[in-house]
């Protein structure tokens, strides 16, 4: 995997929307896996100012989420669905049309998650995969333990991933739902090129972990080293427990230009 050490959160977007721009303007109607929190925010923000200037073309683009909260309808302000369409879709000016996402509100939530692998397969697979990572090491919502091989299905989220997300809710845990539908780590490693975004000390274990460590399900995020091409960009905060941070920053200054991420 490459790892790239960027200053702060606002360079990382940038680097990362650049490569978005890049691949929609080798594949127009790619289809970009988003994910949801606050680290993609800096991303979005610098990819739809680029859509505005000119300097990306999303008139086509495709859009596919990560996860979403069960029993949340599709409305609520706080479902995935809703967040996406507000943070992404609306300003990178993508229409629900071009969006694929699971049904969160499904009575069958099993069948909701099969119909959601179906449908990313069938468009073709995810292009570009963006990722955050909780401070326990999950991806999507996939926490600690879950299979590396897993698929689309439903999760139960830790008391301190809910203690996380509680600020989405009025600060109130009791509005954070227990469970979630998340791609699977089986599902997310079938992406072309998975980007993981990191910001800030409190995501250092983590990070030194997935890159660092050893492959195994107690830190999800650490199956990106299966991956051929996983690249793992970090601000100084999220990348200072990395042992190798001197090699990781002298590998990128002298990687060629034309290569991208
Ligand atoms: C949400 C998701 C999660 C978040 C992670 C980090 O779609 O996939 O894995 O990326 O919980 O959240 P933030 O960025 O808010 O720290």
């Amino acid at each position: 995997m490459e790892v790239v050490i960027v200053p702060d959160a606002e360079s990382g977007g940038d680097l990362i929307a650049e490569a978005m721009a890049r691949l929609l303007r080798q594949k127009p109607d790619a289809l970009l896996g988003v994910a949801t929190g606050s680290t993609p925010l800096p991303v979005y923000r610098a990819l739809s100012a680029r859509v505005r200037a000119g300097g990306a073309d999303t008139s086509r683009a495709r859009v596919a989420q990560l996860d979403e909260y069960v029993g949340l309808p599709a409305e609520h302000p706080e479902s995935y669905r809703s967040v996406l369409r507000r943070e992404v879709l609306e300003p990178l000016g993508i229409p629900m049309e071009r969006f694929l996402g699971p049904d969160g509100a499904a009575e069958d939530v099993q069948a909701a998650c099969e119909d959601y692998d179906r449908a990313l397969a069938t468009a073709g697979g995810v292009d570009l995969q963006l990722l955050g990572i909780g401070t326990d090491g999950h991806i999507g919502f996939n926490e600690p333990c879950s299979s590396l091989a897993s698929r689309t299905r439903i999760k139960t989220l830790t008391e301190q991933t809910r203690v996380d997300n509680a600020r989405f809710f009025e600060g109130d845990i009791e509005q954070v739902p227990h469970h979630v539908i998340t791609q699977g780590i089986g599902t997310i490693l079938e992406a072309r090129h998975l980007v993981l975004l990191a910001t800030g000390e409190g995501k250092a274990d983590a990070v030194a972990a997935t890159v660092e460590g050893p492959v195994a399900a107690v830190c999800p995020a650490s199956a990106l080293q299966l991956h051929p091409h996983a690249t793992v960009v970090v601000d100084e905060g999220a990348a200072s427990r990395l042992k190798l941070a001197d090699y990781f920053r002298h590998t990128y200054a002298h990687k060629p230009h034309w290569q991208g991420l």
